[in-house]
């Protein structure tokens, strides 16, 4: 089918200038490369790929580069946009020519996918601007019969974990304000919270996406890794009458070709 469009997303890489940069006991290329060469062998070619935020762990330039190297020949649009642990200064310079895409809004077909900038300077947890509001609310007021997937890097609900809540979108009510005036968002998806999350709320499909590292521990009170879960990613297919089929694909090997 022509008119269906398919997306991946991959989130939280927390790439080091240094290749072999480790997180919590892993290199964080090494398992990105993993998921990537999973992705390519069972859900490829996709229309776009969709990164939200975290792609650096020690916001160098050196990391985006990275980045650029694993990204930049895969003849696919890359659409970013940056999370807590991001250098926005560096994604502006590095990640603004195509293929790649900063807090763009890509369009496809009926559908409409804002990738909105959460970053707050200081503060691991996020807050949409003014300008990022105004900006949604514009794109929904204009774009009447058009679908809308909206991309952040911050949970905009409650995770289930007390101290991930602690540094989740902290004006996410002026989201759901916009959000909730429009009967064409069809879904909302971010990173951030290294687990896999899917709930819906009003119609609205709720989707957070596991690291493409390490993951964190569902519904716990204090920090704690996920050491069941290996690193991940998500494919999407969205439908000409607002559906969206998706699923997190779970990487099974980590091993080098
Ligand atoms: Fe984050």
């Amino acid at each position: 089918m022509t008119d269906v469009y398919r997306l991946l997303q991959f989130t939280d890489p927390h790439l080091y200038a240094e290749r072999g940069g480790e997180m919590r006991g892993v290199r964080t290329l090494e398992t990105l490369l993993a998921t990537m060469r999973q992705a390519r062998q069972r859900h490829w070619p996709p229309d776009a790929i969709l990164v939200t935020g975290d792609i650096a762990q020690d916001e160098s330039q050196g990391a985006y580069q990275l980045f650029r190297e694993c990204f930049g020949a895969l003849g696919v649009p890359i659409h970013c946009l940056p999370g807590n642990h991001d250098a926005p200064e560096f994604m502006q310079e590095l990640l603004t020519q195509a293929p790649f895409g900063y807090c763009e809004t890509l369009t496809l077909g009926d559908w409409c996918v804002p990738m909105l900038d959460s970053h707050t300077p200081g503060d691991a947890g996020g807050r949409l601007g003014q300008d990022q509001l105004d900006r949604l609310a514009d794109l929904l007021n204009h774009s009447a019969g058009k679908h809308f997937l909206i991309c952040l890097h911050h949970h905009p609900v409650s995770s289930g974990s007390r101290w991930l809540d602690t540094v989740a979108l902290r004006n996410a009510a002026d989201l759901w304000d916009i959000v909730e005036q429009h009967d064409h968002v069809r879904g909302l998806l971010w990173g951030h919270v290294h687990q896999e999350y899917d709930d819906r709320r009003n119609g609205v499909l709720l989707l957070a996406t596991p690291s493409t590292c390490r993951q964190f521990k569902p519904n716990m009170i204090k920090f704690a890794l996920d050491e069941d879960r290996p690193p991940a990613y998500r494919w999407l297919e969205l439908y000409p009458d607002g559906n969206i089929i998706t699923e997190v694909a779970w990487c099974d090997t980590q091993d080098p070709d």
